[in-house]
């Protein structure tokens, strides 16, 4: 029986090109919107190649939560170490991530075990660890670049190891250099706590990547979903939808989640493209979404005509609809339950207010000489779920439909 399942999974066509290349640790052939903050970091390390081990460079990467910091600098590395190679200069690059390899001895064995796979694990001080890294570089000829990510979770706890390794060589004179580090860090105030020589090292070069804007979040999806799903499997406006989720919170991680999350649902109701729906049935599993207590305050009216846009966009099966459309079923709906229609500024205001609830996205869109049109879509809620909901509350007021 068992056997079967697999069989008919196995032999199910996909919609998915490589489902990988939604991982949120792969790290794509091109970074779009990301070209800036490659070339100043190129420019900071290119001393490493036309002056090999002469001079080390400390740099600190910072911005908000799922910008794109971490795949940059790992491009980056990718890119430095591609560089050195063609000049037959020996760099490598080590990741290091600070909330995994929360001492500094985790973070040297990580270190000297990603250069010398055989080392021990145990048996050393921090100390010994250092001398043993640069015993290692000098007679391999080797440069490295330590990016220190996530490194605020190292600063609270130890700060001893960033001295060390910002400060290792600066004292000597005409010794290689062979040890470079970047760090990344969300809010930049955390290095305050460090001690005065390293603040001043690594303030000298800092990086700061801005906030992607809607139409780069767009982009980059649509990238990203472009390698990883079949043509025509996801629409432009649809991938549109997402990036309007993603921008609340601007973290690209969650739109690639969203992506793959949607792409499982639409194979596992047997379609051949995601639909509106699939996106919103996937970010309704991601986020415990609260609008059972905004809806309950709600005043019947403003129920019903929330009621009127959902059934529109339900039965027309469109992902974004115009406030007159949701007229006529509104007025359709007030007739059922024997209310007076509102009026139309009334029911615009309530339109406004859904937007401020968050229950509903509108999109203003140019349109010729006539003005703006505003386009109305509901990415949070799968339709079927809102409607019974807002049935039910309505029912509860005593409201028959
Ligand atoms: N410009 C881009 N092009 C393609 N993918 C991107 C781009 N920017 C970010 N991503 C993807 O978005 C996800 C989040 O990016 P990343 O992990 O680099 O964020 P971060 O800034 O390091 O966040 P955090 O501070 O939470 O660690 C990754 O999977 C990354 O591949
Ligand atoms: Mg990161």
């Amino acid at each position: 029986m068992s056997v079967d399942i697999f069989e008919n999974l196995l032999n199910k066509p996909s919609i998915f090109k490589d489902e990988r290349k939604l991982d949120i640790n792969f790290i794509p052939d091109t970074l779009p919107h990301r070209n800036k903050e490659l070339s100043l970091l190129s420019q900071l390390f290119l001393t490493l190649l036309t002056n090999p081990n002469e001079i080390s460079r400390k740099v600190l990467v910072t911005g908000r939560t799922g910008i794109g910091k971490t795949v940059t600098v790992k491009f980056f590395g990718n890119l430095l170490v591609k560089a050195a190679k063609k000049k037959d200069i020996s760099i490598s690059y080590i990741h290091v991530n600070c909330r995994k390899e929360r001492t500094s001895y985790k973070v040297m064995i990580k270190i000297i075990r990603s250069i010398n796979k055989s080392f021990p694990k145990r048996g050393y001080s921090p100390q010994d660890l250092l001398e043993i890294i640069d015993d290692f570089l000098n007679t391999h000829n080797l440069h490295i670049l330590i990016i220190l990510d996530e490194l605020n979770y190292l600063i609270n706890n130890d700060n001893d190891l960033i001295y060390s390794l910002t400060r290792l060589n600066d004292d000597s004179y005409n010794v290689p250099q062979r040890i470079s580090l970047i760090g990344i860090v969300r809010d930049v105030s955390c290095i305050n706590n460090l001690d005065n020589s390293t603040l001043s090292t690594l303030q000298r070069n800092i990086i700061r990547f801005e906030n992607y804007t809607n139409e780069q979040i767009f982009d980059i999806l649509k990238y990203r979903a472009e390698i990883s799903f079949k043509k025509n499997v996801l629409s432009d406006e649809l991938i549109e939808m997402i990036s309007d989720i993603v921008s609340l919170n601007g973290d690209i991680r969650y739109g690639l989640n969203l992506l793959w999350k949607a792409g499982k649902i639409a194979e596992n109701k047997n379609l051949k493209l995601i639909s509106s729906e699939c996106i919103r049935l996937a970010n309704q599993d991601m986020v415990p979404f609260s609008t059972l207590d905004i809806l309950k305050d709600m005043t019947s009216q403003k129920l019903i005509f929330l009621l009127a846009t959902i059934l529109h966009l339900k039965t027309n099966n469109e992902n974004r609809i115009t406030f007159l459309e949701i007229l006529k079923p509104y007025l359709i709906l007030c007739e059922n339950a024997g209310l007076r229609p509102r009026s139309y500024s009334q029911l615009w205001n309530y339109l406004q207010e859904y937007k401020k609830e968050k229950l509903i996205y509108v999109k203003l869109q140019s349109k010729s000489i006539r003005g703006r049109k505003a386009l109305i879509e509901i990415p949070d809620i799968p339709l079927l779920k809102f409607e019974r909901i807002v049935r039910d509350i309505l029912n509860s007021k005593g409201v028959k439909i």
